[in-house]
């Protein structure tokens, strides 16, 4: 959460532009309130900041009055304070010799800010931030060089960061730090970057040096040099290990831009065929996939962890382990992993799904774990990524770019590599010979027309539909798979459209849940093959007088009564096709319901797409 970009450059006249440039692409990680700041040629940091979105910070600030050749941006997702003028980045010091952006949380900060209040500063907002330009200030007067100011401040703060900071009289460093909160540094020609995250750089440069925890240092616009923070001091990381740890990215500019659609979360459903056949392609003969599959079977313990839409997809793999595989394992939300930390030990394989690779709660339970002497397989979209670093194994899903809040195309590539991952578990576990896997995986290669099928077909009449959707809440049910899907298909719907979307094994539904139905009520059936019961479960809601809609694949028989509507997705041969024809239909009925109700689909309210606070 927030966003996180600093510029320095040889060769233009001022960076201002590139910096709103990078913090346009950076808004979905938070858009309560927007800042810059850079040094001029006097060597005087000028910063503007507020509260609100880009395009108002824009409109309303005389960015003219700003110039300069290095400098430093923040989109903010407010923890510390209520998102204020005051409150937004970048945060000085008392004499403005010191500016901070900073994603992260500092914990010490109490005891920080009476301590630096009592030492005479002049603390201006309610944040954490401001304190470290006020640490800063007094640590520059007593180093012999910025480096050393900053190692020394960073040993006094408790918490996570990723800092991009100006010092007056500097006018082409920019200092930064990393401590569990993404940042990166872009390597350009002439110009050199930091940023939260690629697509923020990715116009200025595509060679990119993902920075470690406890890693500090600076960049000019023709050098990088980072420092490891030691017990009480620093140690320079030496040039030729920077220069190794360069990678050249293959995600482009086009895809972090909206490419003529209205919003990146339409974009992104579109591109999903794309985003499956990358994934697929580059799984299929990955032998780290069956790697993965072998270190699942040879596991006592199997626990599937992720958050939100990333747990979704694991509770598919939950269920191919059991159909494929015969393997019992343990779907848990990573923020609860507190309930099987004593369960979990060297008999136990974790699979941590997450898309960013940076979602706290998930890093959290995969560290715990990982101490326990747990093998982790991580699955993320993020080459380089703090998941990709803890994990002992990493596959990575191939969709490119995510911006829009909403998980789309990373949903379908993990469901696809995870469903790849329970194909392969199950010839390894001889309940089928190779060539069951290659009918599995001539399925699984059906998966991109399935999905471009399901959009084409499911994008009318969700638009459609969209306007039917005037109840404030909703029930979405299923049973197995479909319950499971379902569970995806509510998020979509309460994160985008902001309606109460609850979903449920549908046979829970005389256990309690039908009592709420009432006339209109509406009630969406996902209907999966497994599940032919779920036709009861429909008639029994439309008995109470729900609008029920039963989704499933066009080619499924379902005995009906004609008072059910039905919204048929493409057909599909195989259970493993039925996550690709169903999901882009909710995903669309969630986007078009955001629309035409004048929400902004790509930035829902009060979230930020990468949670990387706890
Ligand atoms: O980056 P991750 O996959 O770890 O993110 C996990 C969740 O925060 C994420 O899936 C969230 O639920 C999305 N907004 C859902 O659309």
């Amino acid at each position: 959460m927030c966003g996180i970009i600093g510029v320095t450059t040889s060769k233009r006249d001022n960076v201002v532009d590139v910096i709103i440039e990078g913090l346009r692409r950076l808004e979905y990680r938070g858009y309560d309130s927007v800042g810059i700041a850079v040094v001029d040629e006097q060597g005087r940091i000028v910063a503007k900041k507020a509260a609100g979105t880009i395009d108002s910070f824009v409109r309303k600030t005389d960015l003219s009055s700003i110039k300069g050749r290095t400098g430093i941006g923040h989109t903010r997702w407010a923890t510390h304070g209520p998102p204020t003028d005051y409150n937004a980045h970048p945060h000085t010091d008392c004499n403005a010799k010191v500016a901070v952006v900073h994603n992260g949380v500092i914990r010490n900060f109490s005891s920080l800010r009476q301590l630096l209040v009592a030492r005479g500063h002049r603390v201006k907002s309610e944040t954490d931030t401001e304190l470290i330009a006020h640490l800063l200030e007094e640590k520059l007067e007593e180093s012999t060089s910025g480096v050393e100011a900053l190692s020394r401040a960073l040993h006094e703060i408790q918490g996570t960061y990723a800092l991009g900071i100006l010092v007056a009289g500097e006018p082409d460093k920019i200092y930064f730090a990393r401590m569990r909160s993404p940042l990166i540094v872009g390597i350009g020609d002439g110009e050199n970057a930091i940023a939260s995250d690629i697509p923020a750089i990715i116009s200025l440069t595509r060679r990119v040096l993902v920075l470690e925890d406890g890693e500090f240092g600076y960049i000019t616009p023709h050098r990088v040099e980072i420092y490891r923070l030691t017990g009480d001091g620093y140690r320079r990381v030496p040039q030729n290990l920077v220069v190794s740890r360069i990678k050249t990215i293959e995600w482009t500019p086009e895809a972090a831009s909206k490419s003529g659609y209205p919003h990146f979360m339409i974009k992104e459903i579109f591109e999903q065929p794309e985003a499956l056949y990358a994934t697929l392609s580059g799984s299929v003969e990955d032998p780290l996939v069956r790697e993965a599959a072998r270190i699942i079977l040879g596991a006592e313990k199997v626990v599937v962890v992720g958050a939100g839409t990333s747990y979704h997809a694991g509770l598919v793999l939950e269920y191919f382990l059991a159909k494929l595989a015969g393997i019992v394992s343990y779907p848990l939300i990573a923020s609860e992993y507190k309930v099987l930390e004593e369960a979990v030990g060297e008999d136990t394989v974790v699979v941590a799904v997450s898309q960013s690779g940076e979602t706290f709660d998930t890093l959290e339970a995969v560290r715990t774990f990982k101490e326990r002497g747990a093998s982790i397989i991580g699955v993320t979209n993020v080459v380089g990524s703090a998941l990709s670093r803890e994990a002992d194994l990493t596959l990575y899903t191939r969709a490119g770019p995510e911006i829009g809040v909403a998980a789309t195309k990373t949903y379908l590539t993990q469901v696809l590599l995870l469903e790849l991952l329970a194909v392969f578990a199950g010839e390894m576990s001889g309940r089928y010979d190779s060539s069951t896997t290659r009918r599995y995986l001539d399925v699984l290669s059906k998966a991109p027309i399935t999905a471009k099928d399901s959009i084409e077909v499911g994008d009318p009449e969700a638009r459609m539909l969209a306007r039917r959707l005037v109840k404030p809440s909703m029930y979405i049910i299923g049973r197995g798979l479909g319950a499971m899907l379902a569970k995806e298909a509510a998020l979509k719907i309460k994160e985008i459209a902001y309606l109460h979307a609850e979903a449920y094994p549908a046979g829970e539904s005389k256990h309690g849940p039908i009592a709420l139905v009432e006339e209109g009520f509406p009630v969406f059936v996902v209907a999966t093959g497994d599940s032919p019961e779920v036709a009861g479960n429909a008639v029994e809601m439309r008995a109470r007088g729900a609008w029920v809609r039963v989704v499933k694949p066009a080619n499924y028989e379902l005995e009906l009564p004609s008072d059910v509507e039905v919204q048929a997705t493409p057909p599909v041969d195989s259970h493993l096709l039925e996550p690709f024809s169903i999901i882009p239909f909710f995903q669309l009925l969630a986007y078009h319901t955001a629309v035409s109700r004048g929400y902004d689909p790509d930035k829902p309210r009060n979230l930020a797409k990468t949670v990387t606070v706890e």
